[in-house]
């Protein structure tokens, strides 16, 4: 049966109805709007650029801190950080997650000693990029390698990040004692060759680590999402990361790691991150997959 002239025109009206949503803009939450306001204040104040990390986890974030600050919305949160840069200072603690661990995923350390290590030991000199460096863990764990390899004396290690507080910490090569059975243990499964002990003293609560340790390192306030390339390094290791930016910021992160490396230098990532969505997947070759260890092409 032929369907009526009334009912074809409310067909009709439901597509056009359809259409106009699909054309409209999607609705942000107030809460989404609040923070992509908070992130671009951030950067026009501060020069920090936030915006184009994943959301959720900052979402998470920034609400945590919202009610540590004891205010009642994010715009207030704004408000205070833009006129306040102290509290900008303890806003970044929240947004940058500076938690680390010395050997943090073993296997990984034990692929870089038994696979890198070999080829990094044909060259005279080396450079080395840590970037997102955090409190240091990263990089004595890599020095402490480099050192029974007999590599660290000639190479020069980079260690990068934003927050100037963790750089200090880094610096000062100071860790918790109660975190050293962890790390003793990491450091062992790595294929440590050591008394794990021989590398700090205890003094109270802490560890202070052997200050020779970081004669070659660097360590330096650099940006992924704004700053600019190191020149010929022979390794990129930026660890656990990468998960908290989206898609183009990474892809940025990793063209700078590219540019960064000499001809078949290794890039070495955190155990939750990929290439394989990103524009330069077909510019590195998996080294072992399994600990995200990559090789330019
Ligand atoms: C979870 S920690 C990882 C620390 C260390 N790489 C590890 O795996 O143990 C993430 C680090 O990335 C740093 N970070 C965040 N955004 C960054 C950016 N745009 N450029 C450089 N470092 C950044 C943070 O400050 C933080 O220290």
């Amino acid at each position: 049966m032929e369907p009526s002239a009334k009912v074809i025109a409310n067909r009709l009206n439901e597509s056009k109805v359809n259409e106009a949503r699909v054309n409209e803009p999607q609705r942000l939450s107030t809460l989404d709007i609040e923070l992509r306001l908070l992130m671009e204040a951030i950067y026009l104040r501060y020069s920090y650029d936030f915006r184009d990390y994943a959301g959720a986890s900052q979402k998470r974030r920034v609400v945590q801190a919202v009610r540590a600050f004891d205010c009642k919305s994010v715009s207030e949160l704004q408000a205070r950080v833009l006129h306040d840069p102290d509290l900008f200072m303890q806003l970044l603690q929240y947004l940058t997650i500076p938690v680390s661990e010395m050997f943090r995923d073993p296997s990984y350390y034990a692929c870089l000693r038994q696979e890198v290590i070999p080829v990094l030991k044909t060259y005279p000199s080396l450079k080395i990029w840590v970037a997102g460096c955090s409190t240091g863990e990263e990089v004595y764990s890599l020095a402490i390698l480099l050192r029974e390899e007999g590599l660290l004396d000639r190479t020069i290690i980079y260690a990068t990040d934003i927050n100037p507080q963790s750089l200090e910490k880094a610096r000062k090569g100071v860790f918790p004692l109660d975190r050293i059975a962890l790390y003793a243990k990491n450091y062992q499964e790595a294929g440590g060759q050591l008394d794990f002990s021989s590398y700090y003293t205890a003094a109270y609560n802490a560890a202070l680590f052997d200050r020779s340790l970081c004669d070659n390192v660097t360590f330096a306030d650099h940006s992924l999402s704004t700053d600019s390339v190191f020149s010929e390094t022979h390794l990129v290791t930026c660890r656990n990361v990468l998960i908290y930016f989206n898609r183009g910021l990474q892809d940025r992160a990793l063209g700078l790691f590219h540019e960064s490396l000499c001809h078949r230098g290794f890039l070495g990532l955190g155990s939750k991150e990929s290439i394989d969505f990103s524009d330069y997947s077909q510019r590195f070759e998996p080294l072992q997959k399994r600990e995200r260890i990559f090789r330019k092409l």
